[in-house]
């Protein structure tokens, strides 16, 4: 399914940017800082993680549609940008192996989630990849929380399910709460269909040299 949507991603890149550019401010990132992308797709968030981070800092995009990379590559490839590098993996297997990208100072996952068949388990590989003191956000789509526009939820769940092999049952902030231990959502938009919520992994921040 995200090999077919890579062709054809413009509409929801344009759409959700003002929420993903909050979701990226959320990361705190200070130049130098080295930030893992989960499910980039075509690499939607490069340019605003890139201007985060600086030159000397570093952007790890991981995604495992082929075609999703290529799309992201040629986007770094077009803007000549050196500090992104790719990750070809499943987020919900395996392990993300820390070690060879060095442990990730924040991660961001935008739209990707809720779409993985067990985000807990994408949650967990996040986690060990982390440093301690490290922030995740997660930029994402749910059913109407509340109100009177729930009855909406079932047409909602099942186009989503239908267009972008959306997990109805997945609860990406209660999987983050359960992983991390504490999972705020910090923002709402579309009537709380889309939210953002922030993690941090337990324990102080070490420093590079300690690392
Ligand atoms: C809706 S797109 C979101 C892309 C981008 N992050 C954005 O904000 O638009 C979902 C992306 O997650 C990727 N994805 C889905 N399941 C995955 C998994 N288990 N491991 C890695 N990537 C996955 C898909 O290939 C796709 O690129």
């Amino acid at each position: 399914m995200w090999d077919r949507w890579s062709d054809n991603y413009a509409m929801s890149e344009a759409d959700f940017e003002p929420m993903r550019e909050a979701a990226v401010e959320r990361l705190d990132l200070e130049p130098g800082d080295a930030v893992l992308d989960v499910g980039c797709g075509p690499g939607v968030n490069f340019e605003l993680l890139r201007d985060a981070v600086g030159p000397d800092g570093r952007v790890v995009a991981l995604d495992y549609s082929p075609k999703m990379l290529d799309r992201a590559r040629a986007r770094v490839a077009d803007h000549g940008w050196e500090n992104v590098t790719f990750r070809r993996a499943d987020a919900t297997r395996g392990d993300l192996d820390p070690e060879s990208f060095d442990a990730a100072l924040a991660a961001l996952a935008t739209l990707s989630l809720s779409v993985m068949p067990s985000p807990e388990a994408a949650v967990e590989r996040v986690h060990e990849a982390l440093r301690p003191g490290s922030r995740f956000v997660v930029f994402d789509i749910r059913s109407f929380p509340s109100g009177v526009l729930r009855v909406l939820n079932p047409l909602l769940e099942r186009t989503l399910h239908l267009v972008a092999n959306w997990n109805t049952d997945a609860d990406v902030p209660a999987a983050t709460e359960s992983v991390f231990g504490e999972c705020q959502v910090v923002e709402t938009h579309f009537a709380g269909v889309t939210y953002i919520a922030v993690a941090t992994r337990d324990g102080d921040l070490v420093s590079d040299d300690e690392h």
